[in-house]
């Protein structure tokens, strides 16, 4: 088999992918670097690293490090600019088999307009996903951390993206029911549960934090049925209702955890960590997904997205 099977097919506001896995945001490269491990037609997506107006190099070492059951992170947003990733990284796109997601962030609401309209603009892109997981030089707080301040940053971002669908990615470091609420009620056409979770790691010899910047975000394994708990809810309460479909993600590392995501609502998984652990798992992903799709006695997976019991 050279392509995903055709029965894990799935759609996120009318875009087709060919599979449910989508490589998450800051975890693969700007937009093909993936291509040296395997096909990326046994990807759904891929997700570019989040985008700020200008070229940031992050944080200080150590900003990734290695914690039981997953990693933690504080990268700091490093990355190229909105000039140079146009300029040099876009131009990939047109090579990758599969879509391309755009991620933005930024520390302004005008750091987002900016990067939104930017990546509009582009045909490369038929989603924009908003990191709101960055703070807000002008109040300190993170946009994802607040409904209201979500609602005010959606205010300004959605007019600009006229052409592609805009997903927000939703912070689990508050209430996401009510965070998904707010960005639903403010226009967004799709939902990604979640970003990492906010941890602490300490060096008992220094007895420093590990990380540079104190604390960083959680991923792998460990945050797992955190996230599971957190799509189901948000499904149940928000998506169902409004016809908005979700990508969770959160320490997918077997199919079983993509499954997982599926039964309690998501139209597609992201997949972050586990391509440090091995940058071929999209391949295995989509393999044991289509075995479990034929084995539940479904057409396709699309059947079984929100189909739990109980
Ligand atoms: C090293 C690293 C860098 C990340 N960079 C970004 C980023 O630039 N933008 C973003 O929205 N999320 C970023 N994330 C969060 C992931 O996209 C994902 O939401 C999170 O890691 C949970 O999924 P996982 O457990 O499969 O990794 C990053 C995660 C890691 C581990």
């Amino acid at each position: 088999m050279a392509a995903p099977d055709a029965c894990i097919r799935t759609r996120l506001a009318g875009v087709e992918l060919a599979s449910p896995i989508v490589a998450a945001a800051g975890t693969c490269g700007y937009v093909d670097e993936l291509a040296d491990a395997f096909d990326l037609r046994w990807l759904g997506a891929v997700t570019t690293k989040s985008i700020t107006p200008e070229e940031r190099a992050g944080n200080d070492p150590w900003r990734i490090i290695d914690v039981p059951g997953g990693m933690m992170n504080a990268i700091g947003l490093a990355n190229v600019g909105l000039g140079r990733f146009l300029a040099e990284k876009v131009p990939h796109a047109a090579g990758v088999p599969c879509p391309v997601f755009g991620s933005v962030a930024g520390h302004s609401v005008a750091d987002y307009v900016r990067v939104a309209a930017a990546f509009d603009a582009n045909t490369a892109f038929p989603i924009i996903e908003l990191n709101v997981s960055c703070p807000n030089t002008a109040t300190g707080l993170q946009f994802g951390d607040d409904p209201a301040a979500l609602k005010s940053l959606l205010a300004e971002v959605r007019p600009v993206v006229k052409r592609a669908k805009l997903f927000v990615k939703v912070s689990p470091n508050a209430d996401v029911v009510k965070l998904s609420g707010a960005a639903v009620d403010a226009g967004a056409d799709g939902l990604t549960l979640v970003n990492t979770v906010t941890a602490m790691s300490i060096d008992v010899h220094t007895r420093r934090p590990r990380l540079s910047r104190g604390r960083g975000g959680l991923s792998g394994p460990a945050i797992h049925p955190i996230a599971v708990r957190m799509v189901h809810d948000v499904y149940r309460a928000v998506a169902k209702p409004a016809g908005v479909p979700i990508i969770g993600l959160g320490g997918v590392l077997r199919w079983e955890d993509a499954a997982e995501f599926i039964l309690v609502g998501a139209s597609a998984v992201g997949v972050g960590t586990a391509l440090f652990v091995d940058p071929r798992i999209p391949v295995a992903l989509a393999k044991g997904l289509a075995r479990w799709v034929r084995a539940q006695k479904v057409a396709s997976l699309t059947d079984l997205v929100g189909a739990m019991e109980g």
